[in-house]
């Protein structure tokens, strides 16, 4: 494990009109370490993660990437960066409905210039390790929620992401089928040595997270490393 966090904000401020949804946050995530973001609704979570990811700017603070500022690049910069180093779970809407689910695993590969051949064979691999084989060609109106949802996972993972990052991603799903997909994805990004932010409410799901963070008010407020 290298001695710089794999990823890091430091300082992290975000307001929306007169709303602070960070007041200077300071976070980091080793190489392959899961961190799971808790903290009631509003505390700003999905900021924090918004800002971890590039897909918002904040006011304030500086993320880094392997040591590279973020903050110092610009849209495009940031929107490649986006492409090549992170993967993203998010609870709806993520999944192309009229590509079969092989497509859908398959198109971040492709945007980054792998051939479609490869990528599709890569993306049949992917969906048989998360025990989707036989469902290659099915549209994810064909499939369950939680079916979609490790879909979704193998999409964030195909392009051997640094990070992936995940928003309540078993949100939409029944207990017992959200905690399968849940562990999947901790399981999977582990394996695969990527880095896991993963935004839940669920105490169970922080559990199986190396570390997890207290949000409060846009603050940090606790911070608890896994008993093993
Ligand atoms: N685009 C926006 N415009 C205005 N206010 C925003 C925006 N995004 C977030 N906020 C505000 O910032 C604060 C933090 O929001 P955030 O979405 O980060 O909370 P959260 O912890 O993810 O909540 P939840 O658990 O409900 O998803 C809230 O007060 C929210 O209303
Ligand atoms: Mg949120």
């Amino acid at each position: 494990m290298s001695l710089e966090p794999r990823l890091s904000g430091r300082a992290l401020v975000k307001t929306f009109g007169s709303t602070t949804a960070l007041a200077g946050v300071d976070v980091d995530l080793a190489d392959g370490e899961s961190l799971a973001v808790m903290g009631p609704s509003g505390s700003g979570k999905s900021t924090l993660l918004h800002c971890l990811a590039g897909i918002l700017v904040p006011d304030g603070g500086s993320v880094r990437l392997r040591g590279r500022d973020v903050g110092s690049l610009g849209d495009r910069e940031r929107s490649l960066l986006r492409r090549t180093s992170y993967g993203f779970v998010f609870q709806f809407g993520q999944l192309l409905s009229e590509l079969p689910a092989v497509e859908n695993v398959a198109l971040p590969a492709m945007l980054l210039g792998t051939p479609r051949k490869d990528a599709t064979a890569l993306a049949a691999q992917w969906l048989g390790s998360l025990g989707l084989a036989g469902m290659e060609g099915r549209r994810p109106g064909e499939l369950s929620g939680g079916q979609a949802q490790r879909v979704a996972v193998a999409r964030a993972l195909i392009t051997g992401p640094d990070v992936v990052f995940a928003d309540e991603p078993t949100g939409a799903l029944d207990q017992s089928t959200g905690h399968d997909v849940m562990r999947i994805l901790v399981e999977t990004t582990k394996a695969a040595g990527t880095s896991l932010v993963v935004v839940t409410h669920d105490a169970q799901v922080a559990d199986w997270c190396d570390r997890r963070i207290e949000v409060r008010d846009g603050l940090v407020v606790g911070t608890a490393v896994r008993s093993r």
